[in-house]
């Protein structure tokens, strides 16, 4: 996603409010999908209002599903059953989604048609054989360019399989599970560790049936889901960037209302309060199996953080924000992360040359990253998020500490997840 959008981040001496954040990205995407598999109409709302829950909605209509949307933020879907996706007349376009892509091959490695999926110059740059390597193994066919995208589907009739991803990933296990639903018999997914389970949830919320045992999924094929009306919590992962923010300057206090608090993807609260942030949950409801509250963070005092391998999967969008804690005070160490290279840029190597502009102290290794607070305010600068949009909300954060007003090149990223970022950015450091 080349850019040249640019955004002015003035220093701020704390972030204070109370908020909401929009709707979940990985959610949305999932209740999207399960709905067009379901028979009649679904209404979700709060849906993800960013470009990569736009691109899963653009492919399902691709697929012949009637999809609306209703009054703000609400999507409604009209469910064509297990069998009644039709075939494309045209490349489906999954823009930026990685989540799209992989989630979709899931689901039209079973369908008696083919379909080419591309997406854009970041997407074509993913690995995609994490898919294609099980949905091949179950009975789907595949082309690809050197395993990356576009990526043409041939579906068929699938057997099911047991199967252990070599990287621990959500988008996988939803992959081979959403064929699963479609093959004969059990296909059960194992992972050496946990990923988040939206998926699972959300079978569950629209009636089918999922099997958890420990560390395997398993699902039966031949499942029918029913319509239903779905409220979505607010992105976690999008709220990261307000809680590391309030963590990490003194003054600071955000409240976060609605944001989804499923345990699979809040590990950050946990690791704010070893930082040094007071955390507090509260008002906590569960909506189709998905919890959601007010999270309140506040900075109290830093210290120095290390982020252990086994720790990272359920870290994995939140290790940018999590960066920013250390761009004045204390230090963050991640070990463990290979996977963000493959991400929608190397978020390694962006983020450090990113920090690096912006006068933070911070350092590249293979599998992460250090970055090292000096004590006094980073000079700022002028940082490149090279079309990735939580790289640009990771720099908007870390400049806000800055001695000077700091640049974000490519910060009209934020769309993928974040529309309103800056406002909200500008509303909170007022
Ligand atoms: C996602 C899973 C994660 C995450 C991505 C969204 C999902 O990717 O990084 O932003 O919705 O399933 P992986 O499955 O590649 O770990």
């Amino acid at each position: 996603m080349p850019s040249i959008s640019v955004a002015t981040i003035v220093p701020a001496r704390r972030v204070r409010g109370r908020l909401t954040v929009p709707g979940d990205k990985s959610i949305s995407h999932r209740y999207a999908i399960l709905a067009a598999l379901a028979q009649g109409r679904s209404t979700i709302t709060n849906f993800a209002p960013g470009a990569d829950c736009r691109s899963t909605l653009a492919c399902l209509r691709g697929l012949g599903v009637d999809v609306r949307d209703e009054a703000a933020g609400t999507v409604s879907v009209m469910g064509r059953g297990p069998d009644g996706l039709r075939s494309p007349e045209s490349t489906l376009d999954a823009g930026n989604s990685g989540t799209t892509i992989r989630l979709l091959a899931g689901v039209l490695a079973a369908q008696a048609f083919s379909t080419t999926i591309a997406g854009d110059a970041s997407l074509s740059r993913r690995p995609m054989r994490r898919v294609i390597e099980p949905l091949t193994q179950m009975g789907a066919r595949f082309e690809s360019v050197d395993g990356h995208p576009p990526l043409t589907i041939h579906g068929g009739i699938l057997r099911g399989i047991n199967y252990a991803p070599p990287v621990p990933s959500a988008q996988v296990k939803s992959a081979v599970l959403l064929a699963g639903l479609r093959a004969s018999g059990t296909t059960s997914v194992t992972e050496s560790s946990q990923t988040r389970d939206h998926t699972e949830r959300a079978l569950t919320a629209f009636g089918g049936r999922v099997a958890v045992t420990g560390p395997t999924v398993a699902v039966e094929g031949g499942q029918e889901f029913a319509g239903r009306a779905l409220l979505v919590p607010g992105d976690f992962s999008s709220a990261a960037f307000w809680m590391v923010a309030a963590a990490a300057m003194p003054g600071s206090r955000v409240a976060i209302e609605h944001v989804g608090l499923n345990p699979t993807r809040f590990a950050l609260l946990g690791v704010l309060r070893r930082f040094g942030a007071r955390v507090d949950v509260t008002e906590e409801t569960v909506d189709a199996g998905e919890p959601r509250g007010t999270v309140t963070v506040a900075y109290d005092h830093t210290r120095t953080l290390a982020i252990a391998p086994d720790e990272v999967p359920a870290l994995i969008d939140e290790l940018p924000a999590i960066a920013a804690l250390a761009a004045v005070h204390g230090e963050v160490v991640v070990r463990g992360a290979a996977e963000l290279r493959v991400k929608e840029s190397d978020r390694i190597a962006v983020l450090v040359a990113g920090f690096r502009a912006l006068g933070v102290d911070a350092d590249e290794r293979p599998d992460g990253f250090i970055v090292h607070g000096s004590g006094s305010p980073p000079r700022g600068g002028v940082a490149d998020a090279r079309g990735d949009h939580r790289m640009a909300m990771a720099f908007a954060v870390a400049a806000l500490a800055a001695r000077q007003p700091s640049t974000v090149e490519g910060a009209d990223a934020v769309v993928i997840s974040y529309p309103g970022f800056f406002q909200m950015l500008h509303q909170l450091t007022r």
